[in-house]
């Protein structure tokens, strides 16, 4: 198992994403965003940790102008190609240097938050706190203390401290799963939470 998030092989795995479906987690922030936001249907979104795009795709073809962010310049020749067709605006940059977001009416990070070491993880949740609009959803995965990775440098969270992390926003979606299962690159124990939260 490696030890610290620098030794994990970003680019490997999103090479082998290409062909994925999109993520539930992306499908249903997208349903609950088009609740609240604009009555023409557009709207702002963030995702950080947007891998080879296939859910930057996914936001901007429902409408949203998306602003991608991932640490891994090997994605960046699929994220200029998703540029050049739809709303996509793809940095590259390491979240824990992340100081601004846009102001955003949807913010999706699908299995990447948990790669940023405290206390930067505690600053980029505060930048991504303050870019959310009124009504607009913030829809996350997080990894709890249970998980095999969870003595590793990244950000492994108790159920307390999950939720103190939504104070002031109304839960929509909480699911905490606990399995033994495989990860990209081996077995392991598995400790989600998978959070869909809207700003009242
Ligand atoms: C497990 S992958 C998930 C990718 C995609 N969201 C998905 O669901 O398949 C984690 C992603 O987060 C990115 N990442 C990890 N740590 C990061 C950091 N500190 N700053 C920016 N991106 C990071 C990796 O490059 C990778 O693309």
């Amino acid at each position: 198992m490696q030890r610290c998030s620098s030794d994990r092989d970003f680019s490997a795995y999103n090479a082998a994403q290409q062909a994925r479906p999109v993520r539930l987690l992306a499908r249903r922030a997208v349903e609950l965003a088009a609740e609240s936001t604009r009555t023409d249907g557009s709207g702002t979104a963030v995702e950080l940790g947007c891998g080879i795009g296939v859910e930057a795709r996914f936001l901007a073809e429902n409408g949203l102008t998306v602003h991608t962010v991932d640490a891994d310049a090997s994605v960046e020749r699929a994220m200029a190609a998703l540029s050049a067709d739809l709303p996509v605006h793809h940095r590259t940059t390491d979240l824990a240097q992340l100081r601004e977001l846009p102001p955003a009416d949807l913010i999706l990070s699908c299995a990447t938050l948990p790669f940023v070491q405290q206390p930067a993880f505690d600053a980029l949740w505060s930048t991504m706190r303050y870019s959310l609009l009124p009504r607009g959803v913030l829809a996350v995965d997080l990894f709890g203390d249970h998980d095999d990775w969870a003595d590793t440098d990244g950000t492994y969270l108790s159920r307390s401290a999950l939720e103190a992390l939504f104070d002031g926003l109304e839960i929509i979606e909480l699911t905490e799963e606990e399995r033994d299962g495989r990860s990209f690159d081996g077995r392991k124990h598995w400790h989600t939470f998978r959070v869909i939260a809207r700003r009242p």
